[in-house]
């Protein structure tokens, strides 16, 4: 992974460069990286703030020949090697929050976006969109961010090389594909259930059918998480935000 390697100054999105090139037939493991982006996305219709220089903002194209609801399993998939390769390099404790922020003490530092393309229920390609908030500063988050975001080098009081930090990434990364396609999802549940920050505590989950309160209890095969409600039944939930806990 990584090769191809597109690098770009400015972008608007290396989504939107990676699905082009996809179009265009890129390889799997084709890695576009900018060093800023003029209009980073975030999820749920949110924008990412990307400057010059201070993070990793990038894209892989990724072909499987898996059925499009299993689309889900590779973004926990990313959660776990980018969680793994940071906790590696950092010596921080990162955890996971259902689906796919990773956490340094209840502030985000990285997000995950997957974007996919099908065509009769088959994958034609995702794009993993990956950003990691390496060496932001304090006066780069807008203030109402202050709260809910920090970088690794707020965290960890260092600048870090980017360029170790994306290799440690894709190494990891390459690793956990290769157990997914020989072992299937399983074994990578289970690295996910020891790093997440998101199991045994109640939260309010804000779902598209509404808000569920719940104390979500394992991670299932599917990417849905499984809810343990007040009533003593369960529930899984497959798309939602995770709130404040209750
Ligand atoms: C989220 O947590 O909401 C997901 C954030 C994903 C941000 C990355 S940065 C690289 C790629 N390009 C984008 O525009 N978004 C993703």
């Amino acid at each position: 992974f990584g090769r191809p390697f597109q690098l770009f100054d400015t972008v608007d999105s290396t989504q939107n460069t990676a699905r082009a090139a996809a179009e265009d037939g890129a390889a799997e493991g084709t890695l576009v990286i900018a060093e800023q982006q003029s209009s980073g996305r975030g999820r749920m219709g949110r924008g990412w703030i990307s400057p010059r220089g201070k993070g990793i903002w990038m894209s892989m194209v990724l072909r499987p020949s898996v059925p499009i609801h299993f689309a889900p399993q590779l973004t926990l998939l990313t959660a776990v090697a980018l969680c793994r390769s940071l906790r590696r390099i950092t010596g921080l404790s990162i955890g996971i929050k259902w689906p796919n922020d990773l956490l340094i003490e209840g502030k985000k530092i990285s997000g995950i976006l997957l974007e996919s393309a099908a065509e009769d229920e088959r994958l034609k390609y995702i794009i993993a969109g990956i950003g990691i908030s390496v060496n932001l500063e304090e006066n780069d988050y807008p203030d109402e961010l202050k709260d809910k975001a920090t970088s690794l080098r707020i965290a960890g009081g260092r600048k870090l090389d980017r360029t170790e930090v994306i290799a440690g990434f894709l190494k990891e990364w390459e690793q956990l594909y290769e157990l997914y396609r020989e072992q299937g999802f399983g074994p990578i549940v289970t690295l996910w259930e020891a790093l997440s920050v998101s199991l045994g505590k109640k939260v309010r989950l804000i779902t598209p059918q509404g808000d569920v309160a719940g104390t979500p209890v394992a991670l299932e095969e599917s990417g849905a998480i499984r809810v343990r409600l007040d009533d003593g039944s369960h529930k899984s939930v497959f798309s939602a935000e995770m709130g404040e806990p209750l």
